[in-house]
């Protein structure tokens, strides 16, 4: 297979891929827009952050397998990709522990301001009484929306930290899921109105879907508690920006976001967010995947789809 690279992804995935026979291309400047021009005479397309849109379907002649090294396919028109044929791939659960660990660390920068701590330190000044007030989180209240492998690893860090955590109850969860569920003691409750004012902190590990598009409005933000914590580590337009805004402000709620509506990509650009530079967020540049640990795990898929593709297993 000839393979094209997008985004440069970790570990030994080329030299993996060409010791078995495959072309290895990487072009990690690519941006959605050029690749239409670049896709041509290629089988496969490894992609993270760079979007894959129609165009590049339409103009590509031998494409038959795209791989979002990652969860989301989000970023990938998949009902174009079917339309031609194309597979689309996805690695769900490599990252899980590594967008958990992120979380967490988003609402403990947040309970213990972190962040501000931080600066002021480096501007120079010892603000003691400053940070004396901070929540805590043992015994405190999480919401989970998503039980999908991260919410589940963000479940077990919670459970450790003696968070009591609650999720919307599902008829149709896998059984492997359910049992996890019950042995990490989540609560199940019937819906957001019982949810979201029962609880100090709500985290979203939700797909980008037609279905949960602006699943967090200003119905949604208003039923949070005053001073509750929103936490989304997985797509950036389940949240109206302009609501969270508005609420940050007249609702005394703080956030911790990984992920925004509009992000610029893989590299450096100037970008600003009113969101991001809020005083009640704390925010990371969409790197809920970005470890070692992740991105060997990814890697090593990577090989491994395009082995069960080249094998008529995919
Ligand atoms: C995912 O879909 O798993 C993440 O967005 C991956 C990433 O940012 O690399």
């Amino acid at each position: 297979m000839r393979v094209l690279f997008a985004d440069a992804v970790g570990g030994s995935t080329v030299t993996d891929l060409e010791a078995r026979g495959h072309t290895c291309v990487v072009d990690a400047a690519l941006q959605a827009g050029d690749l239409a021009d670049r896709v041509a005479g290629f089988d496969a397309l490894v992609v993270r952050s760079t979007r894959v849109p129609a165009a590049v379907f339409e103009a590509a002649d031998r494409l038959a397998l795209v791989i979002r090294a990652g969860a989301g396919t989000n970023t990938i028109d998949t009902e174009a990709a079917a339309a031609r044929g194309v597979l689309v791939a996805n690695l769900p659960g490599r990252n899980a522990a590594a967008v958990a660990e992120l979380t967490m660390g988003l609402l403990l920068a947040i309970d213990r301001r972190i962040v501000d701590g931080t600066v002021d330190l480096r501007a120079g000044r010892w603000e003691k009484k400053t940070y004396s007030a901070a929540r805590g989180l043992l015994g405190s209240t999480m919401g989970i929306l998503g039980l999908g492998a991260i919410g589940l690893e963000v479940a077990q860090r919670a459970r450790a930290f003696g968070i009591d955590v609650r999720t919307l109850a599902k008829p149709d969860r896998s059984a492997d899921v359910a049992a996890r569920a019950e042995e990490l003691r989540i609560g199940m409750v019937d819906s957001l109105d019982e949810l979201l004012p029962a609880c100090d902190v709500v985290s979203l590990h939700l797909p980008s879907t037609a279905g949960t598009t602006g699943l967090v409005d200003e119905a949604f933000l208003a039923r949070m508690r005053p001073g509750a914590v929103l936490l989304n580590t997985s797509r950036g337009d389940l949240v109206d920006e302009q609501a969270l805004l508005r609420a940050l402000d007249e609702h005394d709620l703080r956030a911790g976001l990984d992920v925004y509506a509009d992000e610029p990509g893989a590299g450096s650009a100037a970008w600003t967010s009113p969101l991001a530079q809020h005083p009640r967020v704390v925010g990371t540049h969409h790197i809920g995947a970005s470890t070692q640990q992740a991105q060997d795990a990814i890697a090593a898929g990577v090989v491994e789809l395009v082995d069960a593709f080249v094998q008529g297993e995919a």
